[in-house]
């Protein structure tokens, strides 16, 4: 077994320095995800991404639009991006040999809405068209690499109550907020290879109006685990006046007998000092042989 330790950054709506990156040098992850709404379409993190070191995928999310309608906010934050954004695409990151694979970018969930930013750059694409883009992505995937997807807001399918990973908690009905395109080409994937993880954002840690903490994480009979790594916001501090930085932490064994293969070892949330001392952490799958915990609990919200 060859085991990836991937950092994820959900939603950092602006929480995102120079001490992350210096943070990231002491923690030294094999690569590093980060789930959209960077900002409201300013390209400062974009170009702080572009000088990491750090085997990077990125995907945009709906506030990365910066409400301009007319898309140039859109295309500006994908050019300074580069490289590093996968939406609609497939990001290869050799070493640590993982295929990252990026859904619909500027989505804001609900099914399937296209924004006006998102038509003026992309036209008026379809739910079917969308999923065969991400599909297609997939299927060119080197299959000797395990499969991650890379979305903003998660698939459709995890729950419809307010807590649920992608559970609509600001008005009633209560429903499901996921993304229909994205639940489709996962279907579509697996009848041809495994989708190991899905990670994702958009949809905060806190729900509204006192209602607790959405559920992070869950794990369907496929064995696909799906992640919610939008703790928001990710730059905070605790009650002794640590700064604290959050990461979504997932450890990836991949078989070296079989190449392509892979299963989610464990996930957390994470709390770093500056320094990089780990002082919060929640535990939201392990399937290690030690389950000792290596932190303190995380408080009610650190932040
Ligand atoms: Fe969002």
């Amino acid at each position: 077994m060859v085991i990836q330790r991937l950092a994820v950054v959900g939603d950092p709506h602006g929480a995102w320095d120079d001490s992350d990156a210096v943070l990231l040098k002491l923690l030294r992850p094999d690569a590093l995800l980060l789930v959209g709404d960077l900002s409201d379409g300013h390209p400062r993190i974009p170009s702080l991404l572009r000088r990491l070191s750090l085997p990077t995928a990125c995907i945009l999310g709906n506030h990365d639009t910066g409400r301009d309608p007319t898309g140039q906010t859109l295309r500006r934050q994908m050019e300074v991006l580069g490289e590093l954004h996968c939406g609609w695409g497939l990001r290869e990151l050799r070493p640590p040999g993982v295929a990252v694979v990026g859904a619909r970018p500027g989505t804001a969930g609900g099914g399937f809405i296209l924004s006006p930013a998102m038509r003026a750059v992309f036209g008026p694409l379809t739910l079917e068209d969308s999923a065969a883009r991400i599909t297609a992505a997939a299927f060119a995937a080197d299959p000797a690499l395990p499969l991650v997807l890379l979305a903003h807001c998660g698939p459709s399918g995890l729950g419809s109550d307010p807590g649920d990973p992608c559970g609509c908690d600001w008005k009633r009905p209560f429903c499901d907020w996921g993304d229909l395109d994205l639940a489709l080409a996962i279907r579509q994937i697996r009848a041809r290879r495994p989708v190991p993880l899905v990670v994702f954002g958009h949809m905060h840690h806190a729900l509204r109006r006192g209602q607790g903490e959405r559920r992070s994480l869950v794990v369907d009979r496929q064995g696909t685990v799906y992640l919610n790594a939008a703790f928001v916001p990710r730059h905070g501090h605790d009650a002794a006046g640590r700064d604290l930085r959050h990461f979504s932490w997932v450890e990836l064994d991949c078989s070296a007998e079989q190449p392509g293969v892979a299963l989610v070892r464990s996930v957390s949330h994470r709390w770093y000092g500056l320094d990089g001392a780990l002082l919060y952490e929640e535990r939201l799958l392990d399937r290690s042989l030690s389950a000792a915990p290596v932190a303190a609990p995380h408080p009610v919200v650190p932040c």
